[in-house]
């Protein structure tokens, strides 16, 4: 394990670059990196249709810096990593969708302009620690669970497929010896600063978005898939570890929790917490039902021995301190105002 201390000694006056740093998983980095002590430069080219948003950076908006410009654009890329100690590539389209007519722009952001940025690397950083976020999805449908780094790769989506091309040009240009790449594949990802206005940003984005509108969730199948989410900060805290650790051949880990729940589970406990009606069980819609891989559940241990790293935050904390962030509030009602109704905080104990 990694203490506290390690980590801000790891990182303090550190240069690093963190692509995708005005997205939801990047922005929570670039705070925790400024925290540590870092000195941060970010690489965003806030696409619209991405979660990029300056909003989630204000508070510390004049003590990093701020590019907005794609990844591959090489003035840009040179201009960030000149010095540069450790490398955060979160830059990306995260949308799943079976819809051949989105891939062509999935390959631009996610392949091509991956591959310019790698290039950029190489030559303006040769050897430099870059650590980049994959997906669960490149693994499709579980051969098995839980899902090791061994399990293969076959993407059920176009996001998938070019996720996995990304991940695969890390790690060849790791055993090149032109970077020193370790790549993460991280389960759903959930919290603070999250996409809830984008469509297709995953089952839990809709979820909280539909919490805060106080509306019953929907629920699609029969709801018993099993999911391990994770809550930001421990991703964060994963992908500082990756950053920091100095690490042997093993370059590719499997982020997610170490505790499973059926999306039902999930629905459940939030609509508690938010104080919804249950939820309602439909059909999966045709459009997604090609791209559901059922079950997933991670298995952790490689991370856990080699990144001294294991998910902290419960399902149902996490839940009641997401939904918090978004301004929500519980309702006030005659039984909450005696005391009698189980407040969040008592939820967190179901
Ligand atoms: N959110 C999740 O549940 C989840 C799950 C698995 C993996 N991931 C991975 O984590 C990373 C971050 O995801 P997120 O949820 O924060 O997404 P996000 O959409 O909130 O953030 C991505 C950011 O990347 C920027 N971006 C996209 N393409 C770019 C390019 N070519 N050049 C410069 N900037 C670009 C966008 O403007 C946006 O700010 C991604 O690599 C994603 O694949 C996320």
């Amino acid at each position: 394990m990694i203490s506290p201390v390690q980590l801000q000694n790891s990182y303090a006056a550190q240069r690093v670059l963190v692509t995708g740093g005005l997205g939801f998983i990047g922005s929570n980095l670039v705070h925790a990196l400024h925290a540590l002590g870092a000195d941060v430069t970010v690489l965003d080219s806030l696409d619209p249709s991405c979660g990029g948003d300056l909003r989630n950076v204000e508070p510390i908006a004049d003590r990093v810096r701020i590019v907005v410009a794609d990844i591959g654009c090489e003035e840009s890329a040179a201009n960030c990593l000149r010095d540069v100690d450790v490398v955060f590539n979160l830059a990306s389209e995260i949308a799943h969708t079976p819809r051949i007519e989105q891939a062509g722009r999935d390959l631009a952001l996610n392949v091509s302009s991956q591959l310019s940025f790698l290039a950029h690397c190489v030559r303006y950083a040769p050897g430099v620690r870059v650590v980049y976020t994959s997906t669960r999805q490149v693994y499709g449908v579980p051969a098995y669970l839980p899902v090791d780094e061994r399990h293969p790769f076959h993407p059920v989506d176009f996001n998938g497929v070019h996720k996995l091309a990304a991940s695969q040009y890390h790690l060849l240009l790791w055993r090149l010896q032109k970077l020193d790449s370790v790549v993460l594949y991280l389960t759903n990802i959930y919290g603070p600063r999250m996409a809830l206005h984008l469509p297709q940003q995953g089952f839990l984005a809709n979820f909280i978005a539909k919490a805060l509108r106080g509306e019953p969730l929907d629920v699609f199948g029969d709801g018993l898939q099993l999911r391990d989410p994770v809550y930001v900060d421990d991703a964060v805290r994963a992908i500082l570890h990756a950053g920091a650790i100095g690490l042997g051949t093993n370059r590719s880990f499997n982020i997610g929790h170490a505790q499973t729940h059926s999306v039902l589970e999930i629905a459940r406990r939030l609509s508690r917490i938010a104080a919804l009606a249950d939820p309602v069980i439909r059909p999966f819609p045709a459009a997604l039902q090609p791209i559901d891989v059922g079950s997933y559940a991670t298995d952790t241990r490689h991370a856990e021995a080699a990144l001294g790293w294991v998910a902290r935050v419960s399902m149902a904390d996490g839940l009641a301190t997401s939904l918090a962030s978004f301004g929500w509030q519980e309702p006030v009602t005659s039984s909450t105002r005696g005391g009698q109704l189980a407040s969040a905080g008592q939820e967190r104990i179901a």
